[in-house]
């Protein structure tokens, strides 16, 4: 299996994924990541202050040469970041995830970013499986995953911690599209 690389940016008819900067940390703390509406289904809790970001950003950097890509999704026209979407490659598959401010929700924009990841990521030979997860209450998401061209697999019990939402491991659907 060769090792698949992703490029440092995918363009969308009207967005950009692009890699994170740390001056992107002060907007992303303040549109979505301190947002407990955003991070209701989110494996992490709302950031308490900027620093938490500033982390989170240079984690994410750090990441690209391990396959793991965690894109700041823009505005193509405005350049207003909007959040973040990421791409994890494990061999033959990858794993997506996504978050937007609030703002955002309901015109598309996340199933344009899932769209596009999917036909880069096919775009590889080598990648036969590209999936996600979300917390059975998560609605949004699963029609996210839906009308980018995924289906629906089966539950997985007690899959993940969402913080926000319990302490205890949630049960999670699993979406996934094969070549
Ligand atoms: C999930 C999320 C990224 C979706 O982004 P978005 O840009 O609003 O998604 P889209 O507009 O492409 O599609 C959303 C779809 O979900 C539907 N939807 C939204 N809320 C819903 C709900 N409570 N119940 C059922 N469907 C819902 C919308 O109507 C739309 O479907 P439609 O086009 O058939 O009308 C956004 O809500 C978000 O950032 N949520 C917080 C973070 C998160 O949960 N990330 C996913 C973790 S698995």
């Amino acid at each position: 299996m060769k090792n698949i690389r992703m490029p440092l940016a995918i363009r969308t008819k009207r967005l950009v994924l692009r890699k994170p900067r740390l001056p992107d940390a002060p907007v992303i703390f303040r549109t979505y990541a301190c947002d407990p509406k955003v991070t209701k289904y989110v494996t992490f809790k709302p950031h308490k202050n900027l620093k938490e970001t500033k982390t989170f950003v240079k984690q994410s950097i750090a990441e690209y040469k391990l396959n793991r890509y965690t894109y700041a999704v823009e505005s193509g026209d405005t350049g207003e970041l909007m959040g973040n979407f990421a791409v994890h490659i494990d061999s033959f598959k990858a794993e997506i995830g996504y978050v937007l401010a609030g703002k955002y929700w309901g015109k598309g924009y996340a199933t344009e970013a899932a769209a596009a990841v999917i036909r880069q990521l096919f775009k590889n030979r080598d990648i036969f499986r590209i999936w996600a997860v979300c917390d059975t209450a998560n609605r949004a998401s699963a029609r996210v995953l839906t009308k980018a061209g995924m289906r629906y697999e089966g539950t997985l019990r007690r899959w993940i911690i969402h913080p926000n939402i319990s302490k205890h491991p949630r049960d999670c659907c699993c979406y996934a599209v094969t070549r």
